[in-house]
């Protein structure tokens, strides 16, 4: 699917907390100078003025790669995780998702949308892009979040391989741990010259999201260069569990993702404080 296929504008509906909207202005400012930096032609906070508290970020891509590069972007994340600290965030119109057209009227729509110039026209012609409406709070919190939701761990824990140290095992690891508040921790491997020394992806990423306070987690990613896919070792698993808790354990290579698991099942019958009550 070539490029100009695929919708270059993404509209979230941001519903700020009682007391938060100092802090929403300044989040939403500089997540605009983030994503006009490197991503985005505009974007644009809009008041909604017949509902308090109510806004929409208005973002228009450069294209759709920039779009996508944006999902995988550290600082982005990091910003969009404070957006939902002070606010309900609901997407409305989510940029570059694929989508085939269903005839060939469609597909010249499309073609045509993309290329009228001027952001306005498109807003209010979208084009045959699918917007959900906001009816309900169940509504709110459907698939639509799933993008605010569900950072892209393993192109995280792809990107954090690339500073292992594995100098003596040539293995290189990435991890990425996903907080409860939606944050992302990545770490790789680390190996020196008495090789016992020698500290896993998994926990390096465990270890510096509690250095930074975080205390709740979903999942992790490991990531390896490997066909068959590359379980935590019994340690990690240990770590993991103590701190973690039955955390999804998405395993990948390079290219793609080859399973998940729960890791009760990776570590039955675990020991944990639990076993130290007298
Ligand atoms: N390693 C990890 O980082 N995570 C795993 O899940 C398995 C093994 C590292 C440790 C060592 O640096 C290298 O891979 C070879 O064992």
């Amino acid at each position: 699917m070539g490029a100009s296929d695929e919708n270059r504008l993404s509209v979230v509906i941001v519903n700020v907390r009682q007391g938060a909207e100092d802090d929403f202005w300044s989040v939403a400012g500089r997540l605009e100078t983030q994503l006009t930096r490197q991503y985005c032609v505009q974007a644009q906070t809009i008041r909604d003025e017949g509902t308090a508290a109510c806004f929409y970020l208005v973002w228009q891509w450069v294209n759709a790669d920039a779009a996508r590069r944006s999902h995988a972007d550290r600082e982005i994340n990091e910003l969009l995780t404070e957006l939902r600290r002070v606010s309900l965030v609901t997407h409305a119109i989510s940029g570059a998702r694929d989508r085939v057209p269903t005839d060939t009227d469609e597909r010249r729509g499309l073609i045509e949308r993309d290329r009228r110039a001027g952001f306005e026209r498109r807003v209010e012609t979208p084009g045959p892009v699918v917007v959900e409406k906001r009816a309900s709070r169940e509504r709110r919190l459907g698939p639509r979040r799933e993008w605010e939701r569900a950072p892209d761990i393993i192109g995280a824990a792809r990107r954090a391989r690339e500073h292992a140290d594995a100098r003596f095992s040539n293995f290189k690891v990435g991890a990425a741990i996903e907080t409860t508040e939606g944050t992302i921790v990545t770490g790789c491997n680390i190996e020196n010259a008495t090789y016992g020394l020698t500290i896993c992806a998994e926990r390096v990423a465990m270890f510096k999201a509690l250095s930074e306070g975080h205390r709740g987690f979903t999942r992790i990613a490991i990531v390896a260069d490997t066909e068959t896919p590359t379980p935590p070792c019994g340690a990690c698993r240990q770590i993991l569990w103590e701190f973690g808790g039955n955390l999804d354990v998405r395993l990948a290579n390079l290219t793609a993702e080859t399973r998940t698991y729960q890791l009760k099942d990776l570590l039955p019958m675990p020991f944990d404080a639990r076993l130290l009550q007298p």
